[in-house]
């Protein structure tokens, strides 16, 4: 007899997101609905907490009906619901805990609370059918840049964490000193693409020998130096530079970055002796990033799997697909639970 389909209600509000999906055996994605907060934290050159916790209070209702209306279900056919609970600002998750909560309890459902960060790693994941273990795991995004070693889905040992900046919060900070529009990530990349990745030499941050921690604010200076001078008195620098040279800047940035991500990740590999690398989060996305690292992959007969680039920034998809081997596995959370805003 064939097992009955688990399908699953994921919701994430971690940051300036509201997204629901509905995902059927963790990978056939039934319905994913993003409500993106861009255009309102655009002016602020980041996201204010209050704001995007506003917002999502506005929108969380309307997007999980969405999402159950795209899926074609009712109610009565979905298994448990799943939320992102940590890490995030803690104003922002505790919308979407609350509504997740509210709709277990009122449909009498199991509920699954869900790392958001593994659940990055899961949307790198869901499209392979196997993973050759040991595998290392990088997560890179706006609030994190961490390496793991995945045994699976379920569990993941840090070996690394960034010092200071995240690398996504790097690529977001340079924008702004470039004066280029918010979020960082996809304008540099943008900005990058006329660009001569060689034209200034920026520090690629590696640390101790050994170390698989990250630093990202070195390089962020090193490039407000480079466009505000040593003396900080250059301030109008940017704005008399020409476009080719905001190009330079940003493709020069953007490798330093990305060669700093996939060296460590290669230290990582080479010390826990991995066969694959997942690699997930927002800055997944960018293009120079994925192609370096399917570059240093081939030359070390490694598989890649890293997220398709629908699925690199924040969704409920990768929420709702993690939790179908929470489900499979009893790892139910009480209506107990909290939001929290670390790992
Ligand atoms: O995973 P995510 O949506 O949110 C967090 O969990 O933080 O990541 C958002 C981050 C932002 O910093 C954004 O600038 C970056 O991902 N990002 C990119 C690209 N697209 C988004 N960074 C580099 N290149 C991109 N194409
Ligand atoms: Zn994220």
């Amino acid at each position: 007899m064939q097992e009955k389909p688990v399908t699953i209600l994921g919701v994430e509000t971690s940051c300036d997101e509201t997204a629901a999906a509905v995902v059927r055996n963790g990978r056939q994605i039934l319905s994913s609905v993003v409500a993106s907060q861009t255009k309102l934290h655009e002016r602020f050159g980041g996201v204010v907490p209050e704001i995007a916790s506003r917002a999502h209070l506005e929108k969380i209702l309307p997007v999980i009906k969405e999402a159950i209306e795209q899926a074609g279900v009712k109610p009565a056919d979905i298994d448990a619901v799943a939320v992102a609970h940590q890490p995030g600002l803690a104003i922002a998750l505790m919308v979407g805990v609350t509504a997740a909560k509210t709709l277990a309890f009122a449909w009498q459902k199991p509920l699954i609370g869900i790392n958001h960060l593994h659940a990055h790693l899961q949307s790198a994941i869901l499209a392979s059918e196997t993973m050759e273990l040991p595998a290392v795991a990088l997560i890179v995004s706006g609030g994190h840049t961490s390496l793991y070693e995945a045994e699976s889905a379920l569990e993941l040992k840090r070996l690394g964490s960034t010092i200071d900046d995240a690398a996504g919060e790097g690529f977001d900070k340079v924008a702004t000193i470039l004066g280029l529009p918010y979020p960082g990530g996809p304008s540099i990349e943008k900005t990058a693409k006329g660009g001569n990745p060689k034209a200034v030499a920026f520090p690629r941050s590696l640390l101790d020998k050994e170390s698989l921690d990250f630093s990202f604010s070195g390089l962020k200076t090193a490039v407000l130096y480079h466009c505000q001078g040593q003396d900080m008195k250059g301030n109008n620098r940017v704005a008399s530079m020409s476009p080719q040279e905001i190009s330079d800047i940003a493709a020069s940035f953007q490798q330093a970055a990305v060669d700093t991500l996939i060296i460590k990740t290669l230290r990582a590999v080479r010390k826990v002796g991995a066969r694959t690398v997942l690699v997930g989060g927002g800055v997944a996305a960018n293009t120079a990033l994925r192609e370096g690292m399917q570059d240093m992959c081939d030359k070390n007969k490694l598989s890649l799997l890293i997220a398709p680039k629908s699925l690199c920034t924040d969704n409920a998809a990768m929420v709702a697909s993690l939790a179908y081997y929470y489900y499979k596995e009893g790892r139910f959370s009480g209506l107990d639970l909290e939001p929290t805003a670390t790992t």
